[in-house]
């Protein structure tokens, strides 16, 4: 599938509308994190330096088709301003009189931001007439949202369909790297899966056996597959019922090839607490009373020596309980000598998803990756092989 770019379009006097993910975290009235603003920025620039005025649409938080005061639009603001730059204006609504009149008022090379499209239901039932709504607003749809193109929505989906479409600086960014992973990889390819449970990827995981070449399981979902060994976990958190799932998956590894690494020493401790006493033990000899909180050094090991065989590396979630010392050891230990490798030329690692770009920045390493993706849910339905209807959306 192919899409057209920035590149492939004239904005020159046109208005674009710019599907943006800022749907980014707040605490009291402020944004805490601008990761997902700034990366908008090479696409708002470009089209304002070929004359185009631009309109952003985005979500923010979960209103389900009610005005939601609390997740106004309007608190982005301030962060949106600083990083491009320049005057952002504001329409209250992201259609009808607010919208046409707030459009009218662009000069080229301003910006604008709608509120809140899931303000609206018809944002989340795909609406056409939602969608045709905002497509009448201007002349060119760019979509640079790739983290919530997971999600079939008016401004994400439909519209793409009814007007001339394009990819973003930054969408085009992320499917070039989620390809040079998954799509036409660089062999060998290694996959760590970590993060508490198997039944939360177990898509994932079913597509990635076919894909990687070794699949490194850690975190809380490596208990499950240790107790599906018949290896005794203790009190570790192990979704005991999911054992002849985690059986079924590596019986297709086993067939597809690819080896699953499993840790064969783990850090266990009596509390869930930063500082708990803790001891390494082998993966076999936890004790009834305690619970593995991370991998153990022999398991890091391992794993670098893993990613020191492999050309490709993709990440998704943390191998210990990586949000309290020392339980964060292994993560931090694996995260830079994947990025030592990465910095040397020797491999090219994509990491995504929930808690795993809060896993590399707090190892520091976050910045040596190839490419961090700015996706949760869109990473892990993409690393499960599906299509994504905002990627789809945009197919010549
Ligand atoms: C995200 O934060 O992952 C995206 O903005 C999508 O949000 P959603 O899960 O509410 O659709």
């Amino acid at each position: 599938m192919s899409w057209k770019t920035l590149d492939d379009m004239d904005f020159k006097g046109k208005t674009a509308l710019v599907r943006v993910d800022i749907n980014v975290p707040v605490e009291a009235g402020r944004v805490t994190d601008a990761t997902r603003i700034e990366k908008i920025v090479p696409t708002v620039r470009d089209i304002r330096a070929r004359g185009g005025k631009v309109v952003l649409l985005a979500h923010f938080g979960r209103p389900k088709g009610k005005v939601v005061p609390e997740m106004s639009l309007r608190v982005t603001l301030p962060a949106l301003e600083a990083a491009l730059g320049t005057p952002v204006a504001f329409a209250e609504d992201c259609v009808g009189a607010p919208a046409k009149k707030a459009v009218a008022a662009l000069a080229p090379g301003e910006v604008l931001l709608l509120e809140n499209t899931r303000f609206h239901a018809g944002e989340e039932s795909n609406d056409p007439t939602l969608a045709a709504g905002l497509a009448a607003l201007g002349q060119i749809y760019v979509n640079d949202a790739f983290s919530a193109a997971h999600r079939a929505h008016a401004s994400t989906e439909a519209i793409a369909h009814l007007m001339p479409a394009c990819a973003g600086r930054l969408m085009e960014a992320e499917l070039k790297a989620l390809d040079a992973a998954l799509g036409d990889p660089e062999r060998p390819v290694a996959a760590v899966v970590g993060g508490a449970k198997v039944s939360t990827k177990l898509d994932l995981l079913g597509n990635l056996v076919e894909k990687v070449d070794h699949l490194i399981i850690g975190g809380g979902m490596a208990n499950t597959f240790l107790v599906a060994r018949g290896i005794e976990v203790g009190a570790s958190l192990a979704e005991r019922d999911m054992a002849e799932t985690a059986r079924a998956i590596m019986a297709k590894a086993k067939e597809a090839g690819c080896s699953i690494e499993l840790p064969v020493d783990v850090v266990v401790a009596r509390e869930f607490r930063a500082g708990a006493a803790s001891r390494t033990v082998a993966a076999d000899a936890c004790p009834a009373d305690a619970m593995i909180l991370d991998a153990g050094p022999d398991t890091v090991d391992m794993i670098t020596e893993v990613f020191a065989r492999c050309r490709t590396l993709i990440w998704n979630g943390p191998l210990g309980a990586f949000e309290i010392t020392p339980f964060d050891a292994a993560t931090n230990a694996a995260a830079r000598k994947a990025a030592e490798l990465t910095r040397g030329g020797r491999l090219v690692s994509v990491a995504g998803g929930g808690d795993t770009v809060a896993a590399l920045n707090k190892a520091g390493v976050a910045g040596d990756f190839t490419f961090i993706s700015t996706a949760g849910g869109a990473f892990l339905e993409w690393m499960e092989g599906k299509t994504l209807p905002g990627v789809a959306a945009l197919g010549a």
